[in-house]
Formats: structure tokens, sequence, C-alpha cells
């Protein structure tokens, strides 16, 4: 009789041995691995750089000037990045026409979006 419950005892401390190194098992399964977090991030920061623009040039700093002083005077100031470059390229001289610009102040204008638009 004793001996059934000091078995029956060991039997129950044996389970709960097993289902704690299940348990860690799991966690240690759900647990992203330290290689994949590092890579996440790096991706992260890849992304981050690729997408910073560089310091503007004198010529594109007067452009952000020019820009911002003329191309809202018809129609509300245009947000670069919300036209592709192809449509720049189509709509930019005409509007620089329209804005009285000279080849200099154009040229300006011109080399700020196209900073803007990471080119
Ligand atoms: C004298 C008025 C005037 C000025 C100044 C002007 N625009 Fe416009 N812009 C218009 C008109 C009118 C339209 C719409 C009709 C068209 O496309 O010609 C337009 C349309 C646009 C569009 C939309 C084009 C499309 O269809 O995708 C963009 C972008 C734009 N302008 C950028 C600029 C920029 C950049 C400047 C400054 C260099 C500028 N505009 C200055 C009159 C002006």
């Amino acid at each position: 009789m004793e001996s059934q419950r000091l078995q029956l005892k060991k039997l129950i401390s044996m389970k709960k041995v097993f289902i704690a190194f299940a348990a860690l098992g799991f966690f240690a399964a759900c647990q992203p691995k330290t290689a994949e977090i590092v890579e996440e991030v790096k991706k992260v920061e890849e992304v981050k750089v690729s997408t910073m623009l560089r310091p503007g040039t004198d010529a594109e700093m007067a452009g952000m000037a020019l820009y911002t002083n003329n191309c809202g005077k018809c129609h509300d100031l245009p947000v670069i990045s919300e036209h592709s470059i192809e449509r720049w390229n189509k709509v930019l001289p005409p509007m620089i026409k329209k804005s009285k610009l000279d080849e200099a102040q154009g040229a300006n204008v011109t080399a700020y979006v196209n900073w803007q638009l990471g080119l």
C-alpha cells in the first residue's frame, strides 16, 4: 500500500517535469532567435538609409525657396512625392514657364524636385 502511494507520487512528479520541459520547448519555439531579430533590425535600418535624403546642394536649397514661393500661387503647393518622375518630367517645364521663372531659377527648381524624388 505504502509503496504504491510512493510510486504514484513519483509518477506525478515526473509528469510535472515533463510538462515543464514541454512548456519550455514551446516558449523557445515561439521566441524569435536573436540572429533573426538582428537581421530584422538591419533591414529596417537599410530602409531608413535608402529613404533618407542627402543634404541639399546650394542650387537645390535655392530651388526649394523658389518652389515654395511660386508653385502654390495658382493651386495648392504640389506634394512632390505624389507624382511620378515621368509625370514631373512632363509637368515641371510648363509650370516653370507659368511661374515666369528665368532659366537659372528653373534649373534650381528642377534640381530641387529631382533631389526630392531621390534622383
Ligand atoms: C500661373 C498659374 C500656375 C503656377 C504659377 C503654377 N502652376 Fe502648376 N498648374 C497650373 C494649372 C492651371 C494646372 C492644371 C492644368 C494643367 O495641368 O496645366 C497646374 C497643374 C499642376 C500640377 C498637376 C499636373 C498633373 O496633371 O499631374 C503640378 C504637379 C503642378 N502644377 C506643379 C507646379 C509647380 C511645381 C509649379 C512651380 C514651378 C507650378 N505648378 C506653378 C497653374 C500654375
